[in-house]
């Protein structure tokens, strides 16, 4: 059979985020995982350098995670939760409230880091109208922040070609500028020195609308999809800070940095910045089953429980929150980070990862080079006239290679799963010197 014939019909299945007619004459496509490899449809190995799309922190195949799945859905394949409760739904949030920052021990669920953005916005909102400060509705994002998918995370996103095709989106929102200074900062190691004074661009915000209006500010402590974008040092403590003197409630996005990505469970704790709401996705299942959870602070659930007018507290929620498969996968999946110790074999890889990376400095049309934990992102000097294609042409030819890598526009961002070894990590590094000394 041919590859075309494998994918059928091409128009049928419309690929999220994904050249579909360019895929269609040059498909790639994967039949199997296990550990730190994809097996593709033509039978090679190819390197997960990206634990697919940040997700599969634990490797391929867990067999912790696969068990557990496999045992729940022969035990109880669906129950709602509205109304109605499955024990291993109240364990699971008693095991998060242990993992994430002292005080945000109340856990709402979701299937998705979109799901989860749009969560801890409206509660947010929630929160304030409850307390009677029902004017403060403004939600603060950041350019070329990236908060998923839904309404509420492109309006608050900053990430031009997710937002301009798709109307005025959510009204009432601003957007601090992003720290993204390449002239100051290229070629740091961590996060950068300079860009502490961005933060006040929040007071800049402040003076213009008032505070008394802003509900929320939400930011990617460390932007991922945008390219890896580092918080420059200081500047996650000074929103902190700003937002404590307006009484804003501050929200991190956690969806790919939660779960250990920085060598910690969350952002937040590595950075010691505490939010008030936590939004995480992704490694919270290591991607076998879709679920989100957003942790809030102990007020905020306390001031919705006490000041509700209706008996149901929150009036949100979706079919599949806290689905059985997605908490079984859960559990088994906090239990292989903490069986296996895999945060802190994130902390002890990062110097060596941060090393191997920055040896590519120098090669052909490399702009910069960022890392922190266990991700790294390379920067090309996009070709002129067509921005985007030189990353584009570097994915291929990884493809080509063995290796998963993303791209965006000419950034490629790396995020293996925590299980990577030391060899690997060589072996990933050397072939990439590779494809960049190839690139047009
Ligand atoms: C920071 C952040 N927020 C939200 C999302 C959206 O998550 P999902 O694709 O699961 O809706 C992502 C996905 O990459 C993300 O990186």
């Amino acid at each position: 059979m041919s590859r075309h014939a494998k994918i059928n019909d091409a128009s049928s299945f419309w690929m999220p985020f994904t050249p579909n007619r360019d895929f269609a004459a040059d498909p790639r496509l994967i039949v199997a995982a296990d550990g730190m490899y994809y097996t593709s449809d033509d039978g090679r190995q190819i390197l997960d350098a990206t634990a697919g799309l940040w997700c599969v922190n634990a490797g391929h195949n867990d067999p912790l995670i696969v068990e557990a799945v496999q045992r729940q859905v022969a035990t109880l394949d669906y129950a709602p939760h509205f109304n109605f409760g499955t024990p291993q739904a109240f364990e699971l949030s008693t095991r998060l409230a242990g993992l994430f920052p002292e005080g945000l021990d109340h856990v709402f669920y979701t299937n998705s880091g979109s799901e989860s953005v749009d969560t801890a916005l409206k509660i947010a909102l929630h929160y304030h109208r409850m307390r009677g400060d029902g004017a403060r509705t403004r939600l603060i994002g950041r350019e070329r922040g990236y908060h998923g998918t839904g309404f509420g995370g492109i309006s608050v996103g900053g990430i031009v070609n997710n937002r301009r095709h798709f109307g005025t989106l959510l009204n009432g929102v601003d957007h601090l500028r992003h720290t993204h200074d390449p002239a100051r900062n290229a070629f740091s190691r961590g996060c950068p020195e300079h860009g502490v004074e961005l933060a006040e661009d929040l007071e800049r915000l402040c003076a213009l609308h008032d505070p008394s209006t802003i509900a929320a500010v939400i930011v990617e402590p460390m932007a991922g999809s945008t390219g890896v974008l580092l918080p420059p040092k200081g500047y996650l403590a000074r929103l902190r800070e700003i937002c404590d003197r307006h009484g804003i409630l501050l929200i991190f996005d956690e969806v790919i940095t939660g779960y250990g990505r920085l060598g910690k469970m969350t952002a937040a704790e590595y950075f010691g910045v505490t939010p008030d709401i936590i939004a995480t996705a992704k490694g919270l299942t290591n991607g076998v089953v879709p679920m989100g959870a957003v942790a809030v602070s102990r007020e905020i659930y306390a001031s919705a429980m006490e000041r509700a007018d209706t008996p149901i507290e929150l009036f949100h929620g979706y079919t599949y929150s806290a689905h059985p498969l997605a908490v079984a996968a859960a559990l088994a999946t906090l239990e292989s980070y903490r069986a296996n110790e895999m945060f802190a074999r994130v902390e002890a890889l990062a110097p060596k990862w941060e090393n191997a990376l920055h040896e590519l400095r120098g090669r052909p049309h490399v702009a910069d080079i960022r890392n922190l934990g266990l991700v790294g992102a390379i920067e090309l000097e996009s070709r002129p006239g067509a921005p985007g294609a030189r990353g584009w042409q570097a994915m291929k030819l990884a493809w080509e290679e063995g290796l998963m890598i993303r791209v965006t526009g000419d950034i490629i961002a790396l995020s293996p799963p925590f299980i990577i070894t030391e060899a690997q990590v060589d072996g990933l590094f050397d072939r990439l010197a590779d494809i960049l000394d190839r690139l047009d």
